[in-house]
C-alpha cells in the first residue's frame, strides 16, 4: 500500500452528520447535472447518481432544486413540488441500493435567474437596482426583499426540505454560496441594505441563519441539514475568509450539521469558484441571446490573464473557517489526488467534496481505495460546465458523453 493511501485512510472511515452516518467522507459536490429538461428527473439523472454511489462516494448531491417556481435560475431545473416526490424517490432508492446517502441541494435564485417569473422584469434580492446577470435574459431589475418576502422564502426552504425527506433524501444542502439569493444577502457585493439584514456580517447572515433555523425545525430530526458557503468572493469589495468565519460560527450555533466550503460568485468571479478560466467559447455557443454572448465576452475580459490552476485552491481561505468552528466541514475546490485527500484529513477537514474529478470518473473513490488510481486525470478545463445546457446533461468533454436516449423521465414504481 502506498504512503498516501495510508495517510488518506481516515477519509475512508464513517462520519456522523447529525442524524446521518456516511459510510465514508467523500461527497459528490452539487454540480447542476442538466438532466431535468422538463423539471423532472430523467433516467440519465438516476444513472448519474447511481454510478457515483456504485463508484464509492459516501454521499452524492443532486443539484439543484429551487424551493419555489420564482426561485428557479433555469427553466430546465427542478422546482420542489409534491409531484416531484415519487420521481425523486426512484433516484434515492437507486443510490441507497449502492450503499451511499443522497443529498438534495436546495436553492433560491434571487437575482441570478434567466427567467421572467410571472412575466416580471424584476427579481427579488437583498438590494434593489440593475440586475447585471438577469438583464441578459430580460430581467432588468432587482428589488429589495421585505421581511414578509423573507418569511415566505424561509417557509419555502422548510417546505422543500420536507418534500426532500418524503422523497427519501438523507440530507439537504442549503445553497448559501456562489451568488444565489442567500449569498446575495451574505455578500457586500450585493447587500447594500441599511436595516437589520445589512451592514455588518452578523446582520448579513441573519436571513440565511433564519432559513437554516426553519429548515432544522422542519426536518432536523430526520435529515442532515448542510449549508454550502463561499469562504471568499475572491474579488475586491466582496466577502473575505474572516467574514465567512463569522458566518460559519453563526451557522454552527444554529445547528448546521455540515458546512461545505466553496468560494467565488457565478457573476462577478466564476474563475474563483473553479480555479481556472471558464469555457467561454462553448458557453457562447450555448448562449440563448446576443446579450448573453456579450455578457460572456465581458467575463473573458475580467478573467485574470495569468490565472493558473492550483490544486486545493481554497485551502488557505478554508483554513480560516476551520480555525473558527468545531463542527464538521467539507473542503471543496481542486481535489485531484490521494495526496490532496491525505493533506485535507491532516489539516482537520472532515469530508472531501469533489465535482469535476467525479464527473470525469464517477468511480474515482473506489479506484483510489483499491490503489488502481492515485491521481484524477481531470484537467479542470471546465468543458463540463458548458454541458449543463446539453440536452443529454453534464459529462466530461474528454469522455464519450451521455446516452441521449436517457432523456426520458424515470418510470415510477
Ligand atoms: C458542471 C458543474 C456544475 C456545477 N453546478 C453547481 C451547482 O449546481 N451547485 C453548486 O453549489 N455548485 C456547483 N458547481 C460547483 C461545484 O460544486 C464545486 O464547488 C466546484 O466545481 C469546485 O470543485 P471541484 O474542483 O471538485 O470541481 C458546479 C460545478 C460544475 C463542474
Amino acid at each position: 500500500m502506498q504512503d498516501s493511501q495510508v495517510s488518506a485512510a481516515p477519509a475512508f472511515t464513517p462520519l456522523r452528520l447529525g442524524p446521518l452516518t456516511l459510510r465514508n467522507r467523500f461527497i459528490k459536490a452539487g454540480a447542476n447535472e442538466g438532466m431535468t429538461p422538463h423539471g423532472l428527473p430523467t433516467q440519465a439523472l438516476v444513472r448519474h447518481h447511481r454510478n457515483l454511489a456504485a463508484g464509492g462516494v459516501g454521499m452524492t448531491t443532486v443539484a439543484y432544486a429551487a424551493v419555489a417556481d420564482d426561485g428557479l435560475t433555469f427553466a430546465h431545473q427542478i422546482s420542489m413540488r409534491p409531484e416531484q416526490v415519487p420521481h425523486l424517490r426512484v433516484l434515492t432508492d437507486a443510490v441507497h441500493r449502492e450503499g451511499a446517502a443522497a443529498c438534495l441541494q436546495i436553492t433560491h435564485a434571487g437575482s441570478f435567474t434567466t427567467m421572467r417569473h410571472g412575466g416580471s422584469r424584476a427579481s427579488g434580492s437583498a438590494s434593489s437596482g440593475i440586475n447585471a446577470f438577469g438583464m441578459m435574459h430580460g430581467v432588468y431589475f432587482q428589488r429589495a426583499m421585505r421581511e414578509a418576502d423573507m418569511a415566505r422564502v424561509a417557509g419555502q426552504f422548510a417546505a422543500a426540505a420536507r418534500l426532500a425527506r418524503e422523497a427519501g433524501f438523507d440530507a439537504v444542502e442549503i445553497h448559501m454560496g456562489h451568488g444565489y439569493l442567500l449569498n446575495q444577502f451574505l455578500s457586500p457585493l450585493s447587500n447594500r441594505r441599511r436595516d437589520a439584514f445589512g451592514g455588518s456580517v452578523e446582520n448579513r447572515t441573519r436571513f440565511p441563519a433564519e432559513v437554516l433555523r426553519q429548515v432544522k425545525d422542519a426536518v432536523g430530526d430526520g435529515l442532515a441539514v448542510c449549508c454550502k458557503l463561499s469562504v471568499s468572493d475572491g474579488v475586491p469589495g466582496g466577502n473575505q475568509p474572516a467574514d465567512s468565519a463569522v458566518t460559519a460560527r453563526m451557522l454552527e450555533a444554529e445547528g448546521a450539521d455540515l458546512l461545505t466550503l466553496s468560494g467565488g460568485r457565478n457573476v462577478e468571479s466564476p474563475w474563483v469558484l473553479f480555479g481556472s478560466p471558464m469555457p467561454t467559447a462553448q458557453m457562447k455557443a450555448a448562449a440563448p441571446t446576443a446579450l448573453a454572448r456579450f455578457g460572456i465576452s465581458m467575463l473573458e475580459r475580467s478573467t485574470p490573464r495569468d490565472l493558473a490552476f492550483r490544486e486545493l485552491y481554497f485551502l488557505e481561505a478554508s483554513r480560516v473557517v476551520r480555525q473558527a468552528v468545531r463542527m464538521p466541514l467539507a473542503y471543496v475546490g481542486g481535489v485531484k489526488s490521494l495526496d490532496n485527500v491525505a493533506q485535507l484529513m491532516a489539516e482537520g477537514f472532515d469530508c472531501i467534496a469533489l465535482a469535476r474529478a467525479l464527473i470525469h470518473d464517477p468511480a474515482l473513490v473506489a479506484n483510489w481505495r483499491s490503489g488502481a488510481v492515485r491521481r484524477s486525470a481531470c484537467d479542470s478545463c471546465n468543458g463540463c460546465v458548458a454541458r449543463i445546457y446539453d440536452p443529454a446533461g453534464v459529462s466530461c468533454v474528454h469522455g464519450p458523453g451521455n446516452d441521449p436516449a436517457l432523456t426520458r423521465l424515470v418510470a415510477l414504481q
